[in-house]
């Protein structure tokens, strides 16, 4: 098989392919962001909920390592990561899946003129999961085709999952995104999230751990219009939207929520802004969208940095170049890009800023300054990436279910009693 063969299925709009991506409404393969649903997005941050919990504690820890200790995963990882690829390892070994990793295709049989293809065909022999990174943006869809051709056959196939596909999509960083946010906006302390458990929404109310997520509301009688959850927010982008794959795979995800504005700060360069497809997908989901070259941009008489929400913030890509970009860029003024302590003072006390990371110390677009200013979220942000992942693991293999019923019969109550009784 080569690229060429799956130009037809390649070219089909999204919602044509999620079906193929799932099994009996379960998904099998994650590959778009676009398969997320807000049920799922709520169930999967449920389980991460509890897996959290449960890891802190001995037994809970060894029940979790136990759950899937018959799973072996491959991670695929041809282009670099750091937070991607070891939370998905961490992941792993918290629900005791054994890890292997091919980084450096030079070290394998590639260098003798295997395809990827066959690469990726040879790791479904001995592994039961491929979690894979590619520069190239459709290799992890074509690969879950691949399998899905093999399943056909009656050879063996395993589960695929995108963690980074070129400058398209980035599905799971866009779920430990929303689960960041989902945890911001509840608008309760830690201990008290981690006390209030089991609302079940009606689709996964035997099998899951789900709850109502926001009835702790604090009041904020400074913001009148704020409301608990990702609803009627204003959330802002900043920096490389056109080349940023955590964007495109987020703002995919927050379109699905109500009455929500997407702003979009970035150079207005063909290579940099907000790419018409995206913008026509996300008007079509019924957001409301707003590209700006500055953060000082002005909507209704107010800066775009203190409408915000959620800030975004995005490293300028330099990897993705091509020829002739570097020069077309010199006359941009990339200062309007990067967020200074005075910026952030204007923010709204309670908006948090977010970045996928890496930050690139070189260019500026964090300065540490601002990490420990209270809004800054993004050391907590990779962290949760750990707990979602696993959580996305759990769903994949079918122990959500079981993970609750432990929960439930041998932390809930402990927890609750922690919670109400806890000073910190
Ligand atoms: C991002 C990525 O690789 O797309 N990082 C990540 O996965 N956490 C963003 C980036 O590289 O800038």
């Amino acid at each position: 098989m080569d690229f060429y063969d799956y130009e037809p299925r390649l070219r089909r709009p999204p919602r044509m392919k999620t079906p193929e991506l799932q099994r009996d409404k379960h998904l099998k393969h994650m590959i778009f962001a676009s398969q997320f649903d807000r049920d799922l997005l709520e169930h999967l941050a449920s389980v991460a909920d509890l897996i959290r919990v449960l890891a802190r504690d001995k037994a809970g820890s060894d029940f979790l390592s136990t759950q899937l200790s018959e799973k072996r995963a491959m991670l695929y990882f041809t282009q670099p990561s750091t937070r991607t690829f070891l939370s998905f390892t961490a992941a792993c070994q918290i629900l005791g899946i054994t890890v292997n990793e091919v980084r450096d295709p030079s070290l394998s049989s590639e260098a003798k003129g295997e395809s990827p293809f066959d690469s990726i065909r040879m790791f479904s022999s001995y592994f039961d999961l491929i979690i894979m990174r590619s520069r190239i943006p459709n290799f992890a869809e074509c690969c879950a085709y691949l399998m899905n051709d093999l399943e056909d056959f009656n050879q063996r196939d395993v589960p695929i999952i995108n963690g980074g596909a070129g400058t398209d999509e980035h599905p799971t960083q866009a779920l430990l995104d929303i689960y960041t946010i989902q945890r911001t906006f509840q608008f309760t302390s830690p201990q008290e999230m981690d006390g209030h458990f089991f609302a079940p929404s009606a689709r996964y109310e035997s099998s899951s751990a789900s709850r109502a997520r926001f009835d702790e509301l604090r009041e904020r009688p400074e913001y009148s219009g704020l409301t608990r959850g990702l609803n009627n927010k204003e959330y802002c982008f900043c920096g490389d939207i056109g080349r940023g794959r955590t964007v495109k795979s987020l703002a995919n995800l927050l379109s699905l929520y109500d009455d929500v504005t997407l702003h979009f700060v970035s150079p207005q360069h063909p290579k940099l802004g907000l790419p018409g497809e995206l913008q026509n997908r996300l008007l079509n989901a019924g957001a409301r969208v707003l590209t700006h070259d500055s953060l000082e941009s002005l909507v209704d008489g107010v800066p775009v940095i203190e409408r915000a929400d959620c800030l975004y913030m995005t490293r300028i890509q330099q990897e993705y170049n091509e020829p002739g970009d570097a020069d077309s860029f010199r006359n941009i003024n990339f200062d309007n890009y990067k967020l200074t302590p005075d910026l952030v003072a204007r923010m709204k006390d309670y908006a948090p800023i977010l970045h996928p990371f890496p930050r690139d110390a070189n260019f500026g677009e964090i300065p540490p300054t601002i990490d420990t200013n209270p809004r800054a979220m993004y050391f907590r942000q990779a962290r949760n990436g750990m707990w979602i992942r696993a959580a996305l693991l759990a769903y994949l293999f079918n122990v959500d279910r079981d993970i609750a019923s432990y929960y439930r019969r041998n932390f809930a109550e402990y927890t609750s009693y922690a919670a109400a009784n806890s000073t910190t």
